[in-house]
């Protein structure tokens, strides 16, 4: 399994290290092409590689980090059907931090109509860059990453992956419900950081 990742930045940058601390094959781009991302791909070990977006979108399973309003750009002309498309994003953006009008919508039901046919899984956008990429492993426990979607088997390959890099996931059902959850601004779940314990 190779994952594909859209955004090489903090987020972005922070999920591609914490698969390559995983050993799991990892290809990332930007929006200024693969040649911009050595410097940073020779921090995230020997499994992730850049690459351009045509590349990293072909595979099964994509996350995307991008800034909200830089979204659509990122996605154009890129085709996602019936392939794993994870929703990492949040819908607000430096440097004003101000709140994207959704229109009553959640930000990952927009965020779905970018990527028509994929099958949507909104998941690490709850914790900061540097928990995610830092160690799951605290206090005897392991932190929580949160996920959601409509599709069973899509949710159960993106527990997989939380599992392997060491997180603890809990599945908050169905996208309009886990996607209301994790919202931010105005979801209960996102900064929390959380710790399950056996
Ligand atoms: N940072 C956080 O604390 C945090 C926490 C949770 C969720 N998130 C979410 O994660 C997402 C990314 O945030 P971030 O902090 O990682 O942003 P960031 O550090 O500014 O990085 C943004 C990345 O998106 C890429 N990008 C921008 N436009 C693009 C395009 N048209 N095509 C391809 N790539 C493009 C940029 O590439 P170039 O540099 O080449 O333009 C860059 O690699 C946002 O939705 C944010 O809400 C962030």
């Amino acid at each position: 399994m190779t994952v594909g990742i859209i955004g090489a930045g903090n987020k972005g940058g922070a999920f591609a290290m914490a698969l390559g601390k995983a050993g799991i094959d990892a290809v990332i781009a930007n929006s200024r092409g693969p040649e911009s991302l050595t410097t940073l791909v020779s921090n995230l070990g020997s499994t992730i590689r850049a690459g351009s977006l045509q590349e990293v979108a072909a595979h099964a399973i994509v996350l995307v980090a991008v800034p909200w309003s830089k979204i659509p750009g990122a996605l154009a002309g890129l085709n996602f059907d019936g392939r794993i498309v994870i929703d990492a994003n949040n819908s607000i953006e430096a440097p004003l931090y101000r709140p994207a009008d959704l229109g009553g919508r959640t930000s990952t039901e927009i965020f779905h109509t970018l990527v028509p046919g994929a099958r949507v899984v909104k998941a690490f956008n709850h914790l900061r860059p540097e928990q995610l990429s830092g160690d799951p492993q605290s206090e005897g426990g392991r932190r929580v990453l949160f996920y959601s979607g409509d599709d069973t088997r899509a949710k159960a390959e993106v527990a997989a992956i939380i599992d392997r890099i060491g997180f603890f996931g809990i599945d908050l059902g169905s996208l309009s419900i886990g996607g209301q959850l994790v919202q931010f601004p105005g979801g209960p779940l996102p900064a929390l950081n959380l710790v399950k314990f056996n």
